[in-house]
């Protein structure tokens, strides 16, 4: 059996509005399966992003394909679900009307069609305002009914761009364990967000961006995610700092402490075993995994120029 493409791949995509960079050279792949958050401050260009791979903004360099599928093309797209930021309906329509206009629009055949519309009013609890006119409805029921929207036609991808920014708790919740279901179907996710503890929960891996550029890219697993060491040691030299990197990322003089990233808790006994090994008394050492707003604020607080090079 030939293996299928993988759901996603982007190569250096970029996207240039007039003088301003959205996007530089974007490149990911995206394996069958995974549910993948896309995290970022305002203005970062997630949303560019996924529109460039959903083939609704044209990129200025790079390439990419969708479900095996050159970006934009109708046969990749019409295998996609998709919830924008910014969702204009037919405000006119009742909630189950509107479904069923974008399930003929997507070509459902007309069997099975009402059934799966019903099935995806009940799962965002709207079965009961079905018949109220989208007008009416909440910001948060809106919301809902455009996650109905881009869950029609069992896509095997589903872009979901900050699909809880309207929502209350349960509805966040509901969010959540739709994106549950996805992944247990083997729905690839692309996910949009800023509530990172909600990404902490459902996304196998994340890249955060930052002016455009993909600076961090890490998978989510509690043991695949990197340590956090804190040491105090009996002396700090710059050498010692440099020979540090060796078992790791990022090392750092804090105060009286020296601060590095590590892959695994493995390393610690290597750093322990080298320090002894140089003469160098290890006072205190401590190994944690930092949550993904603290790593959030960390890449974000970063030096842009640093960042950026
Ligand atoms: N159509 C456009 N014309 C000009 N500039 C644009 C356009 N769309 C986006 N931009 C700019 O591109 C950059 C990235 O915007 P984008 O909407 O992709 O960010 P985002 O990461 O989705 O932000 P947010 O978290 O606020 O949704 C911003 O500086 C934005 O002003
Ligand atoms: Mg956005």
């Amino acid at each position: 059996m030939v293996e299928a493409p993988p759901a996603l791949e982007a190569r250096s995509l970029s996207k240039q509005f007039g003088a301003k960079v959205a996007v530089r050279e974007l490149s990911l792949t995206l394996p069958r399966g995974e549910v993948f958050g896309f995290l970022g401050p305002n203005g970062a260009g997630k949303t560019t992003s996924m529109k460039m791979l959903l083939g609704l903004v044209r990129p200025t360099s790079g390439e990419g394909r969708l479900l095996g599928e050159p970006l934009g093309a109708a046969r990749g797209r019409a295998r996609v679900g998709y919830l924008p930021e910014h969702f204009a309906f037919h405000e006119w329509l009742e909630g189950r009307e509107l479904l069923r206009f974008h399930a003929r629009l997507l070509g459902m055949p007309t069997r099975g069609l009402d059934a799966g519309v019903e099935e995806r009013l009940r799962r965002v609890n709207l079965a009961d305002a079905a018949t109220r006119r989208v007008r009416e409805y909440s910001k948060g029921m809106k919301q809902r009914l455009g996650l109905a929207q881009a869950l029609l036609g069992e896509p095997e991808l589903v872009f979901l761009d900050e699909p809880t920014s309207g929502l209350d708790p349960l509805g966040r919740r509901l969010v959540r364990d739709v994106i549950r279901e996805l992944r247990q179907r083997g729905t690839s996710v692309f996910l949009n967000s800023h509530l990172l503890s909600e990404v902490e929960v459902t996304c196998d891996r994340v890249a955060f961006v930052k002016g455009g550029r993909v600076v961090r890219d890490m998978r989510l697993g509690a043991e695949e995610r990197d340590l956090e060491v804190e040491m105090r040691l009996e002396r700090t030299t710059a050498t010692l700092v440099a020979d540090l990197a060796r078992f790791g990322h990022d090392v750092r003089v804090e105060g009286d402490r020296v601060r590095m990233g590590v892959s695994g808790e493995e390393t610690l006994p290597e750093i322990t075993r080298w320090l002894a090994s140089q003469g160098v008394g290890l006072y205190h050492l401590g190994a944690r995994r930092p949550s993904l707003e603290e790593i959030f604020l960390e890449v974000v607080a970063d030096d842009a120029d640093a960042v950026l090079g």
